[in-house]
């Protein structure tokens, strides 16, 4: 049989490391990329079977034309979201897979480290030590332990966090519009309306998918029934937040601090090096200045037992669809 041919697109060197790893046992014949996949270079997927992208690869439908006419018949997505991708038009023309979980440990861990971080101030902490000022003004945090923290989305990723959450012995609200009641039994979580929750969580950490509905569902009319001081955490997706609003939040203070591991406009920004160049955007400028804000870099999935899960299941998904014609990470059906 011919060797399947994969084109991967966005391709830093971890990703180089672990699906060159993994491939040892599937010997497939890859190109790696380090462009994002545009119409720029679509050309390039000529010849090609499978073309493996990530989170800030945006295919609209003029890309997945050009993908189905250059015979490409797998979109490999190697991560969870798919909200980057043109789905509908993709329907009959190519079939799109996703990895739908490589390690909720990851970024439930992830949430919680970037709340603490943001709390305790280890962020100003670190910095200062290293200037050789070791005093503790502006450092004040608070006992989580008896606070009050919403969660917004019970899926895969807050089933690791809330366990923990309860046992550091906080007040775990959620909201979902699917919730799991015996989950909530067994853990002693409380499911609310969003409405009931706002005015009463300390923090607030996202944890659903972007959609339509949910763009932008932290806006300046949610930030006003917010609890003065709010916590607000994102590793969900950058547009889950209206970034004016937030920036608005925190100059106000009715925002108290922000974790954000994912932004609006990251597309531009974030896994690259951007240093030699001065920062055109006003608003990743602006939330970079406030002490009270953590910004990384869309990292919350970047462990080592999550890189090998997510070319292992790029992989599988892969040899399923084109040797068995099984697609059961599918996201796109009617093909
Ligand atoms: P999941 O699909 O298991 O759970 C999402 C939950 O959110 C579902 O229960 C759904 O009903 C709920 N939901 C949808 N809309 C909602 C709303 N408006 N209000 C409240 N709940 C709502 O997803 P999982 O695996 O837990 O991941 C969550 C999100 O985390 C992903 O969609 C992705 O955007 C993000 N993510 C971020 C990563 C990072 O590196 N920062 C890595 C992996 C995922």
């Amino acid at each position: 049989m011919t060797p399947i041919r994969i084109k991967l697109f966005s391709a830093k060197l971890y990703d180089i490391n672990s699906f060159n790893d993994i491939n040892q046992s599937y010997n497939y014949i890859i190109e790696y990329h380090e462009q994002a996949l545009s119409m720029k270079n679509v050309a390039l997927t000529k010849d090609t079977d499978v073309v493996c992208i990530f989170v800030n690869d945006i295919i609209n439908s003029e890309i997945i034309d050009s993908l189905h006419s250059n015979g490409v018949k797998i979109l490999a997505l190697r991560c969870a979201g798919f909200n980057n991708v043109d789905i509908t038009s993709a329907i009959g023309k190519i079939h799109i897979v996703r990895v739908p979980a490589y390690s909720p440990h990851a970024v439930a861990e992830y949430a919680l480290t970037m709340m603490l971080a943001l709390n305790r101030k280890i962020h100003r902490a670190y910095c200062r030590t290293r200037e050789d000022d070791f005093t503790l003004h502006g450092l004040t945090g608070f006992d989580m332990y008896g606070k009050t923290i919403g969660i917004i989305g019970t899926g895969k990723i807050s089933k690791v966090l809330i366990p923990t959450l309860i046992a550091m012995g906080m007040n775990v609200v959620a909201s979902d519009p699917y919730p799991d009641n015996i989950f909530a039994k067994n853990t002693g979580l409380k499911y609310l309306t969003n409405d009931e929750l706002y005015p009463i969580c300390d923090i607030i950490s996202l944890h659903c998918p972007l959609t339509k509905d949910n763009y932008h569902m932290i806006n300046s009319d949610v930030i006003k029934k917010f609890k003065q001081g709010i916590m607000i955490i994102n590793t969900g997706r950058g547009q889950l937040i209206n970034t004016t609003d937030l920036i608005e939040g925190l100059k106000s203070g009715i925002i108290g601090s922000a974790g954000l591991d994912v932004y609006e406009e990251e597309k531009s920004y974030f896994y690259e090096d951007r240093s030699d160049y001065i920062m055109i955007d006003d608003d990743l400028a602006r939330l970079l200045s406030f002490n009270n804000v953590i910004v990384t870099s869309h990292q919350g999935f970047f462990t080592k037992e999550a890189l090998y899960n997510i070319a292992k299941s790029t992989f599988e998904n892969i040899r399923l669809g084109m040797v068995e014609n099984i697609y059961p990470n599918l996201v796109n059906s009617d093909k």
